[in-house]
Formats: C-alpha cells, sequence, structure tokens
C-alpha cells in the first residue's frame, strides 16, 4: 500500500499536461490542451487536458481521469507501476508498507534495467556490421525499419563478445540479467551466441528479456532469457508497446505464438498483434489484453500442439473474460504458421480469418463435445460432468447462461437441472428493491457533490445533518466532506479528488460526476449562488419532512406540547426559508 498523502503530493509536484505530452503531442486551445484521443480512433481532437484541474477527459469517448489514470490506461500498467513510474520522473521516491523488501528491489533492478538497455544497444550494433544476419532478416521478409522498429540486434558468435560493451564483464548484474552464464570454476561466457535477438520490452519500453534465435538450422531453435527479477515470462507478452496504437485503433488484440509472428505481421501492416514467450497463456496475460482491448484472439498453429495450448488459453481466459468482452479462438491450416501465412496470402487474407474466429463459447463447446458419446446417456453425462469446473470459473454472467442454455440442449438436462448439478449461483435474480428509504431521487446530493467536487473549501460550510441518508450520493457526499475536514485533499484539481477515492465504493460515482462537470461545469461567478439556492432547498427538504412526521403522528396518537410548538415553529420557517428561485 502507497500512503494516500504520497499519492497527493506526487499529484501536486506532476503536472498533468508534461505527463500526456511524453506520449502525445498536445496543442493548446484556451486553458486546456487538446489532442486526438488516444484511447478511441478519431480525426477530429475531442481529447482535454486540463492544467487547472489536473484532469484529462474525452468528449468523444468520456474517457478520463487524473495523471496516475492516464498512465495506466495508456501504458497499460498497474497502479503501483504508474504512481512508481510518475514518482520516478521528477525523483520522489515512493514509500512501501515494506520499505525494506521492495526498496531492495528497487535498487538492484535499477543496475539490470541500464544493464539490459546497454546490452540491446550493443546487439543493434553488431547486426549493422554483420551481413550474414541482415541477409537472414532480409530472407525472411523484413525490411530495416521493421527490425529498427522491433530493435532486432545480432550477438555474434563467440564467448565473450560482450566484454566490449561491458568493460567490467566481471559484474554481477551481468549474471543476474542472465546475459552471461557463469561456468564451473567461476569462468563467464556470454549466454548468446551467434544469433538473432529479439528484446522483449515491458509496458515502458525498457529491456528486460531476450529471444535469440539460431540462423537457419540448429538446437534450441530459440533460446531465452532465464527469469530474472525484471523478467517473468507468465507476465509478459512479446510486442506489447510496438502493438499499443494499433490495437487500441482496432479495438483489438492478437496473441500469437512466435517473435517472428509478430514482427512479419507488422510487416505486413498486421500491427496489432502480440506473442506470448514460448509459455502457456496465463490469466495474468489475458488480463493485461482484456485492459487493451475489447476484443482478444488467440491465434494458434493448426496442429496438436496449437490446439492444445488453445485448451490453455481458454482456462486462463474464463475467470477474466467479461460479458462485453470477446475472447476467440482463430486456427490457422495445419502447416501454417501467422508469418507464413500472411507472407503466403497477405494481411487481408490473415484480418478475414481473424474475423471469422470461433468465440470463446463455441470453443469451449466444442472441447467439452470432442470425444464423448452423446447418442448415450453416459456421454451426456459426462459432457456435463466436464463442463463443472469450467462453468464454474466462469466470471462472466450472460456467457455463463448462454453455455448454461447450449449444455441443457446438448445433454438433455434442463437448465435449472445444470445449475444446480454444475452448483452454479442463480444467475438471473429478481431486481433488487431500489436502494431509497425515503423514495426519492437524489438530485440535490448529486447537486452538492458537484458543487464540492468543483470547490471543496464549500464542505465546511454544508449543514450536513440536514443531507438526507441512504443515497450512493449522499454517502458521497459525507466522504468528500470528511476528506475535506480530514485535509486529505492536497488541492482542488479533480486528479486528486479522484485519486482519493480510488478503490473506494465511491468511485464509480465521483469519477462520473468529475466527468459530467468537465463538460458542464459551474462557472466560479455563480457557483456562490448555486451553493446557497441548494442549501436552502436542503433545508426546506428537511423542514417539509419533519413537518410530514409531525402531522403524521397528530393524526394517529396525537402530538405533545412541545411538538405542537415544533410543527407551528416549521411551518413558520418554510415560509421563511423559501428560496427565491428554486432550483
Ligand atoms: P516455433 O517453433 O513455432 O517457432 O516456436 P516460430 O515462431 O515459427 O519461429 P520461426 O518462424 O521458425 O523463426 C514458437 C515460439 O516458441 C518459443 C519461442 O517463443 C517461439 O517464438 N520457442 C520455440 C522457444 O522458446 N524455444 C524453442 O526452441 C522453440
Ligand atoms: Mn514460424
Amino acid at each position: 500500500m502507497i500512503p494516500e498523502s504520497f499519492i497527493q503530493e506526487l499529484l501536486a509536484r506532476i503536472d498533468i499536461v508534461d505527463v500526456v505530452e511524453r506520449s502525445l503531442p498536445l496543442k493548446k486551445a484556451g486553458a486546456n490542451y487538446v489532442a486526438c484521443c488516444p484511447f478511441h480512433s478519431e480525426k477530429t481532437p475531442s481529447f482535454s487536458v486540463s492544467p487547472s484541474k489536473q484532469f484529462y477527459h474525452c468528449f468523444g469517448c468520456g474517457a478520463h481521469g487524473s495523471a496516475i489514470g492516464f498512465v495506466m490506461e495508456y501504458s497499460g500498467l498497474g497502479f503501483v507501476e504508474a504512481v512508481e513510474d510518475l514518482a520516478g520522473q521528477i525523483g520522489l521516491q515512493v514509500p512501501q508498507q515494506r520499505p525494506d523488501e521492495r526498496r531492495q528491489k528497487a535498487v538492484e533492478s535499477a543496475p539490470l534495467t541500464e544493464t539490459m538497455a546497454r546490452a540491446a544497444k550493443h546487439y543493434k550494433e553488431q547486426l549493422k556490421a554483420c551481413p550474414k544476419a541482415i541477409d537472414y532478416l532480409k530472407g525472411r521478409g523484413l525490411t530495416g525499419e521493421i527490425a529498427a522498429r522491433f530493435g532486432l540486434g545480432y550477438a555474434p558468435d563467440g564467448w565473450q563478445n560482450l566484454a566490449a560493451a561491458f568493460p567490467d564483464y566481471q559484474a554481477k548484474a551481468l549474471v543476474e540479467c542472465g546475459l552471461v552464464i557463469e561456468g564451473e570454476a567461476g569462468k563467464r561466457y556470454d549466454r548468446f551466441r551467434d544469433r538473432i535477438m529479439f528484446p522483449i520490452l515491458d509496458a515502458r519500453g525498457n529491456v528486460i528479456g531476450f529471444g535469440g534465435r539460431v540462423i537457419g538450422q540448429g538446437e534450441p531453435k530459440y533460446l531465452n532469457s532465464p527469469e530474472t527479477p525484471l523478467f517473468e515470462k507468465g507476465r509478459e507478452l512479446y510486442g506489447l508497446p510496438q502493438a499499443r496504437v494499433a490495437i487500441r485503433d482496432e479495438d483489438c488484440v492478437i496473441v500469437v505464438e512466435g517473435y517472428m509472428d509478430v514482427v512479419a505481421l507488422a510487416q505486413h501492416g498486421v500491427g496489432n498483434a502480440v506473442a506470448t514467450l514460448g509459455t502457456a497463456t496465463t490469466p495474468v496475460h489475458v488480463h493485461k489484453l482484456l485492459r487493451q482491448a475489447d476484443r482478444v484472439i488467440f491465434c494458434f498453429d493448426g496442429d496438436n500442439a496449437g490446439r492444445k495450448a488453445a485448451a490453455r488459453a481458454l482456462e486462463a481466459s474464463l475467470e477474466q473474460v467479461a460479458d462485453n468482452k470477446t475472447v476467440a479462438f482463430l486456427f490457422l491450416p495445419p502447416e501454417d504458421d501467422p508469418d507464413s501465412y500472411v507472407r503466403a496470402n497477405g494481411a487481408e487474407a490473415f484480418r478475414k480469418l481473424a474475423r471469422q474466429a470461433v468465440p470463446l463459447t463455441d470453443f469451449l463447446m466444442q472441447e467439452l463435445k470432442d470425444g464423448k458419446e452423446l447418442a448415450t446417456a453416459e456421454g451426456r453425462s459426462q459432457l456435463v460432468y466436464a463442463a463443472k469446473p469450467l462453468l464454474g470459473r466462469l466470471q462472466a454472467p450472460l456467457l455463463r447462461l448462454q453455455l448454461v442454455k447450449q449444455l441443457a440442449q446438448a445433454s438433455g438436462f434442463s437448465q435449472a437441472e445444470i445449475e444446480s448439478l454444475c452448483e452454479l449461483p442463480a444467475v438471473v435474480r429478481k431486481a433488487a428493491p431500489a436502494r431509497s428509504p425515503r423514495g426519492t431521487p437524489p438530485p440535490l446530493a448529486r447537486k452538492l457533490l458537484r458543487l464540492i467536487v468543483q470547490q471543496p473549501t464549500l464542505a465546511a460550510r454544508l449543514p450536513a445533518d440536514l443531507i438526507p441518508g441512504g443515497h450512493a450520493e449522499t454517502e458521497a457526499l459525507d466522504a468528500l466532506i470528511a476528506a475535506v475536514a480530514d485535509g486529505a485533499l492536497a488541492g482542488e484539481g479533480f486528479g486528486m479528488v479522484l485519486e482519493h477515492f480510488r478503490g473506494t465504493p465511491h468511485e464509480g460515482l465521483i469519477s462520473a460526476i468529475l466527468g459530467e462537470l468537465v463538460e458542464q461545469e459551474f462557472d466560479e461567478e455563480s457557483i456562490e449562488a448555486v451553493f446557497a439556492d441548494t442549501v436552502g432547498c436542503l433545508r426546506q427538504a428537511g423542514i417539509r419532512s419533519e413537518i410530514e412526521a409531525l402531522n403524521a403522528k397528530n393524526k394517529s396518537v396525537g402530538l405533545a406540547p412541545e411538538e405542537v410548538r415544533r410543527l407551528q415553529q416549521l411551518l413558520a420557517q418554510k415560509q421563511a426559508v423559501k428560496p427565491a428561485t428554486l432550483a
């Protein structure tokens, strides 16, 4: 956990304009800056960055957030990573709950990152000097431009070539990065020799590993970096930073098996492909992918191994897929991989195949039915037996219901029987009663929330006891008032407000309100009047409901003398407080 005070300090010290500008060219437009939105494709800019609010907002697709949110969305980083990234930009040290371990890791990985970057540069230079390697890449249809885009390099033959790039060949970091192997008797030598080098980048663009291919025939065909403090294969995807823009434009990411598949697809104009790194697809992979696009297509070779890999990817997807996302599976003809297919048939043919990919539910049904004698009671029972563990892991309720229906049809059980046999929670519930104890919608609370978000100092002047409870809005309002009172917000920027509520039950509502406000904010002059007006309405509502309660009591059991006096007082107040303009 990073302390909230640090997040607020960070937001107070960075400028969202600088942060966005690192990734997007911004143009000044009045008090704000604009650009074409990186989160949906468009020709005219509707993405706006406000330096005063420290907030970005797209008038086209509604994306919005703080500087931290931008880095997370744009670079696909997690919250902690994004905070670390931004803190690093301005030389702030992120305090940690377990300072020793985390700091230790940061201190240790800094020289590793630098070592990897230097090695990648070295391999690139070596490629330029090696006609044999250049010819190999040309022979596989790659241009210099694509080779440069993927930072391809060459590790020459020989045992200690890296000594040319690293004067201290004995440095600990070289072994820790997996670039150098320490043999028996402490003798060191380069891991990668006479291989084409594919650098693997993390979301920030740092080199974290390499895949090295033999030129021509040889074993192993690909030699990969070992797992290191920087490189965890089950989390990383090859080609993601290079594919990011294309993924966003197409709202689709294609996952292939090999380095060369990614590079060859890019060479032919299919830029939205990434690869797992010779490992099975993990839920972390799928999670990362679904954060980048609504549609994920796994593209596997048409052979047996490809089918097995697809089944693993299917399992990894079950807990990650949501009802508004699509995961699909594309199988190439048995003799092809994406590289050979796109080279032989071109990008359009590949895209056409991708559009015909088999959706997850269909593939799952195919896999379940495979090898079962559905004409027999045994076969139909086995179908449901096999489905049970998979259905239980599928988190998307609508997709699960679709599958239950298909299973019911294929097995002869009823839908309810499938649900109970597979121990699934019932999906279709009666609509929950509206959470509105007083039966009134909360426009006043929402308005107050908007006012106070825009000008937090107003919170101190709000008669909190008058705010009716029980609405999401009023709960968020209470939390906001408390935050202002506690001094938890470092300033008035929307970014700070949003980050204060990150991970709380109020986050969604606050985020929606900030979005509304950017599109239509109260102007500075009228804000005081609107506030007074709203508080007036609130008083009125409070008085009215107290009057109603007393009237009702009067009718049923009668009122005590002091209650009669209170009622008269309230009726008088009702006249007096009536605001001139009822909002
Ligand atoms: P493939 O054997 O399908 O190779 O391995 P490929 O991608 O078609 O490579 P080219 O076209 O012959 O150059 C797919 C992926 O599996 C991993 C690599 O990540 C490779 O890209 N792999 C394969 C290894 O890690 N080591 C190997 O020896 C082979
Ligand atoms: Mn291949």
